[in-house]
Formats: structure tokens, C-alpha cells, sequence
């Protein structure tokens, strides 16, 4: 299709429809309050743009609603199993596959059995649950990104790459023998979604090959990471975007994937490993926790439409326009003034909410407060990954902030029309112009894991 194009369109057409409500600012003011300003407690049908995850929110194809027709429901050994281990060991070049009801399953399958007490883990940055699984054995998870990563202004081309340098020091530090793994992430989700280089995996393998290392790729936005490889890095532009996910694959010793987000399905994981000896200790985890080793924690029809899903996103069209509508939505709250994680990421758009209300100190959880707004201003859904989320409590319950309060922007796949978005960009109109009046919030409720789930919050209005 011509690159003169100007405007962005769908690579697709709408055969479906499901109605949006549209609710008032008054009702919305009260819906928040009785969700203890945490939009994870909100009714999604007082939602009207949902972006608080891109995680089993995308709309399925025709093809794969067919699939779901054609699943073969049999316990063991079925149809549809074969297709998504076909599908899989193509995509991964690894032997051994396992499916789990979702990503987190995974990890705590594989964490579990790598983790304890005493073990380190090694991440570009461990995505929430990866950090919660791996902290609930008793081990140790360390974030290394380069530190220019940590500044949401610097326009690089693979923001999400782990710190090398830093990895051989903690190898020394903790010693070999008690690194559990390194994980790569990719793309790098809680640091604004960016990119991982294949320069950077090859270098850790090589570093992992050294010190006989486990390397496992956490893989659930790969599609979308190969894409900027293809377009940023030098010697792959001629490539697929899937002969650029399978060539990062066989850099792994093992890849965790929440299905939910590349594979375009609503619920579905998988743990895939290439040692023979963990494969049988991750199986007898699975069997016990998830199910039987053909199906995990699936449906036969689930498996049926990650199958399909997972060969349906390395499409080039759709992973064009995947990746340009989110960097639409970013680009044009740049150019208003709203300050975002640059550049932008594959799957979201991360505000700088430190920024955009400097006024609200980090205490007070300025990246939460406008969360709220968006909500009350537009009935937008969006995540805060800042303090709430990532912040600690030292010994004398003074909390230690994370480096970044941000809000993120995750776009569900093939969902919204370009409508929907210049939409949310009005509602940034009106967030720039009230900005200056905005309060903190103090927590009210916290639970001891992931507390920004079940958190409740209120305006701190001294
Ligand atoms: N790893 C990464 C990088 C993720 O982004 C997620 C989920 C998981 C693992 C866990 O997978 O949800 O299927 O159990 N991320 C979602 C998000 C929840 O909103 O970013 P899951």
C-alpha cells in the first residue's frame, strides 16, 4: 500500500460491534468514589475507553472465531493441541511446549521451580506478576536497564535493552552459582514498552553461554518487538518481522508468554523450554496446577484461536498499523504538551505524570491522580506504574518512591477506531487546561502483594 497514505486506516472492517455507554461526568465522579479511586474496581460498562490493559482485550479475527468452532474439546492428545504445538515449536525452535491459562501461570511453573530463597533473578525490568511470582519463593529480582532508559526524554532506539555491564557485575556480586535466571523482556513493558535490540539478546547470550546461565525470553509483546528491530536496526529490514521473532526465539534456554497480548486472545499462556530434565519438572507442575499437559488451563477452542492469533500478528499490514496508531496517539499528545515516555513504545503510551502535575508531590501519587481524571474527565481507563505500583515502605513506613510516576495508555489490538482516539486526545484538552488545580491522593487500603489491584485510595486534601 503507498507510503504517501496520510491517513493511518484499519487494516480491517468491523463485522461485529459491541455498544459503548456514555455515562456523565456526575455519574462518573460518584462510580470512581465507590471504586476508592483505583480503576481497577470500576465496572467496565462504566468505561468508555478502556486502556487500562492490552491484555486479553484485543478482538479476535473471523478466522480465529472460527477456530473456536473447530476446537477439539478431548482431554488428551487433542486437534487442537497439535495445531498450537505446531504452531508454537515453529515460532520458538523449541521442543518441549507447554499451554497455561495465562502468562503468570507460567512463571509461577517455571520461577517456581528456579526460584527460593537465596536464588537472584536478572531482568531488564520484571513485569509485576514476574517479580511477585518470583519474590513469593523467597528469591530476589533485580531490574538492569541502562540508565538513560530511566529518562523518559532520551530518544533511543531500544530503550528496553538490559544493562550488560551491569549484568557480568551482579554475575561477580551474587556469584554464578545462585543466579536463577536472566529474563529478557521484550518489549520492556514497565519501562514504557520500548524495544529490545537482537544486538542486545546475542550479547546476552554469549553471557549467558560464559557463566552457564538459563536465559528465558518473556515474549508476550515479540511480534510487536520484532517490528522495531525490523524498522530501527541495522541489517534487518529486509526480514520478516517473523523471521526476526523466530531468529530472537533461538537465543532463549526458555520464553514465557501471556497469550492475551500477541497471540490476540482472550485468555491463554505458554511456558516452552529446550532442556528435556526442567521440561519434565515444569510438566509434573503443570499436570498438578494448570491441567494435563495437551490442554494446561485451556479450552481446546482457546488453543484453537492462539494458534491462529499467533500467526495472524506477524501479518506486516496489521503490525504496521499496530505500532503507528499507538505512536499516533503519542505524537499527538507530545505535540499539545503532554509530556510522554519518548519514544513511543509498541503497545501503550506512557504520560509523565511527575511532569504533567509537578505540583503533586510523589507521596501523594501524582501518576494515580491522573488516572482518576482521565476517568471522570472522559470515562478513559488507564493504568498508573509509578509509586502506587512499584513504591516501598522503608522501616519507618516512609515510602520510597519508584523512579517513575507514569500513567500508561495500553491500546487493546484491533478495538478502537481512530475516533475513539482523537478522543482521548480532546479529553487532554481539558486535562492540560485543569491541571494546575489537581490534589494528591493517600491510600486508605493496601493488600501485602500487587497492591495497586485491590488498593483503596482518597483525594488528600490537606
Ligand atoms: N509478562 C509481561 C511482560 C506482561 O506484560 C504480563 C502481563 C505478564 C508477563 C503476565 O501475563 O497477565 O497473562 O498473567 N501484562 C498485563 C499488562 C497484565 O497489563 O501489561 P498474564
Amino acid at each position: 500500500m503507498s507510503e504517501k497514505m496520510r491517513t493511518l486506516t484499519e487494516p480491517f472492517k468491523i463485522k461485529m460491534v459491541e455498544p459503548l455507554k456514555v455515562t456523565t461526568e456526575e455519574y462518573r465522579k460518584e462510580a470512581l468514589k465507590k471504586a476508592g479511586y483505583n480503576p481497577f474496581l470500576l465496572k467496565s460498562s462504566d468505561v468508555f475507553i478502556d486502556f487500562l490493559t492490552d491484555s486479553g482485550t484485543g478482538a479476535m479475527s473471523d478466522k480465529q472465531w472460527a477456530g473456536i468452532m473447530m476446537g477439539d474439546e478431548s482431554y488428551a492428545g487433542a486437534r487442537s493441541w497439535e495445531h498450537l504445538e505446531k504452531v508454537v515449536k515453529d515460532l520458538t525452535g523449541m521442543p518441549y511446549i507447554l499451554p497455561t491459562h495465562q502468562g503468570r501461570a507460567a512463571e509461577r511453573i517455571l520461577y517456581g521451580i528456579l526460584g527460593g530463597k537465596g536464588k537472584v533473578f536478572i531482568s531488564n525490568t520484571h513485569f509485576d506478576t514476574t517479580r511477585a511470582n518470583i519474590e513469593f519463593t523467597g528469591a530476589t529480582a533485580i531490574d538492569i536497564v541502562y540508565e538513560e532508559a530511566e529518562d523518559p526524554e532520551a530518544d533511543l532506539p531500544f530503550k528496553g535493552n538490559i544493562h550488560l555491564e551491569k549484568l557480568r557485575e551482579l554475575i561477580k556480586k551474587h556469584g554464578k552459582e545462585n543466579i536463577a535466571a536472566v529474563i529478557i523482556t521484550v518489549t520492556n513493558n514497565s519501562s514504557g514498552g520500548q524495544p529490545v535490540s537482537m544486538a542486545n539478546v546475542q550479547a546476552l547470550r554469549k553471557i549467558c553461554d560464559e557463566y552457564g546461565l538459563l536465559l528465558v525470553i518473556d515474549g508476550c509483546r515479540i511480534a510487536e518487538n520484532a517490528y522495531f528491530i525490523k524498522h530501527r536496526e541495522e541489517g534487518f529490514s529486509n526480514k520478516s518481522c517473523e523471521e526476526i521473532a523466530k531468529q530472537m526465539l533461538r537465543l532463549g534456554d526458555a520464553f514465557v508468554m501471556s497469550a492475551k497480548k500477541d497471540a490476540i486472545v482472550n485468555i491463554g499462556g505458554l511456558l516452552t523450554v529446550r532442556n528435556e530434565e526442567l521440561a519434565v519438572k515444569c510438566k509434573n507442575l503443570l499436570i498438578i496446577s494448570e491441567g494435563f499437559t495437551t490442554y494446561g488451563g485451556l479450552a481446546g477452542r482457546d488453543m484453537e484461536a492462539l494458534a491462529i492469533g499467533l500467526t495472524e500478528v506477524f501479518d506486516e499490514d496489521y503490525l504496521h498499523y499496530r505500532i503507528r496508531s499507538t505512536a499516533y496517539l503519542g505524537e499527538r499528545l507530545k505535540s499539545k504538551g503532554v509530556p510522554v515516555v519518548w519514544p513511543i513504545g509498541g503497545h501503550a503510551v506512557y504520560v509523565d505524570a511527575k511532569k504533567l502535575y509537578n505540583q503533586i508531590p510523589v507521596e501523594q501519587f501524582p501518576g494515580q491522580a491522573l488516572v482518576c481524571d482521565l476517568y471522570i474527565k472522559g470515562g478513559i481507563r488507564a493504568v498508573e506504574i509509578g509509586s502506587l505500583m512499584f513504591g516501598k515502605n522503608d522501616v519507618n513506613g516512609k515510602m520510597i518512591p519508584a523512579i517513575n510516576e507514569l500513567v500508561r495508555l495500553a491500546i487493546p489490538r484491533r478495538v478502537y477506531t481512530q475516533s475513539h482516539i482523537d478522543y482521548v486526545l480532546d479529553i487532554f484538552d481539558d486535562i492540560l487546561e485543569l491541571r494546575n488545580q489537581k490534589t494528591g491522593y493517600k491510600i486508605t487500603y493496601e493488600p501485602p502483594f500487587l497492591r495497586h489491584f485491590s488498593a483503596l485510595l482518597e483525594k488528600n486534601l490537606k
